[in-house]
């Protein structure tokens, strides 16, 4: 082994060459804001971001896992079909989110020039609202879109946007609702609703898709 260099308490010589370890909390003050430009987030960014981690993170997911629930006691044949071939659910996620998914409408865009889609010309500056939930039921990309079919395979669905843009939580979303689906069809056998349908109340947005609670018996 090479001689400790003198400058380091003889116990730690031989760990010297490693990285310290990452303190289990952030130390000392929250950092400043950070600067603009380049490829460092500003802090605007940086806040929208924590921000849509946190609620989009979580509700969208609770949202989806709730919608999916209802789907399936809706379609007792679909609910008996994934409780006996559970390996079908991860698929069947992606269904669930085409076909009633939490976040109807995609982040608003502002285009920076005029532009012209399909014969009207969005003026630069304008709000630009799209419809992911519309997209996701266009009869020349899903035939009877209205019909829910967990079994339609790879679809191509915006649930979770596209491109650039893309959904970061995208596998967490879908691995924490195939989890929150197999176990409530494996340990609730008698899974139903405990209010009639017409009491279910959905959230009064625009934005979330989502049921404000889902009362059921097992
Ligand atoms: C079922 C659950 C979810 C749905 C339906 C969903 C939906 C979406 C959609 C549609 C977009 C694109 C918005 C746009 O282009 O305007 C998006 C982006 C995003 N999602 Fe999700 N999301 C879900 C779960 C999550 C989770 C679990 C996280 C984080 C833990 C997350 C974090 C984000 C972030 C940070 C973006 C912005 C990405 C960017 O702008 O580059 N989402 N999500």
């Amino acid at each position: 082994m090479a001689p400790a260099p003198p400058d380091l308490p003889a116990p730690t010589a031989d760990r010297a060459p490693r990285t310290p370890a990452r303190p289990r909390r952030p130390t000392g003050p929250p950092p400043g804001p950070l600067p603009a430009g380049g490829d460092r987030l500003t802090e605007d960014e940086l806040t929208s971001l924590a921000f849509l981690i946190l609620f989009a993170g979580y509700e969208n997911t609770v949202h989806l896992i709730g919608n999916a629930v209802l789907a399936l006691l809706d379609r007792p044949d679909l609910l008996r079909r994934l409780r006996d071939e559970p390996e079908r659910v991860a698929a069947a996620v992606d269904e669930f989110a085409r076909h009633d998914g939490p976040a109807p409408l995609a982040i608003r865009r502002f285009p920076r020039e005029d532009v012209a889609i399909g014969g009207v010309t969005v003026p630069a500056g304008e709000t630009v609202l799209l419809s992911l939930a519309s997209a996701n039921r266009d009869p020349r990309r899903f035939p009877e879109a209205d019909r829910l079919d967990p079994f339609r395979g790879h679809s191509g669905h915006l649930a979770l946007g596209h491109g650039f843009h893309y959904c970061l939580g995208a596998p967490l979303a879908r691995m924490e609702t195939e989890i929150a689906l197999t176990a409530l069809l494996e340990r609730l056998p008698g899974l139903a609703l405990a209010v009639p349908r017409d009491e279910l109340r959905w959230r009064p947005s625009i934005r979330a898709r989502g049921l404000i609670s889902l009362p059921v018996i097992c």
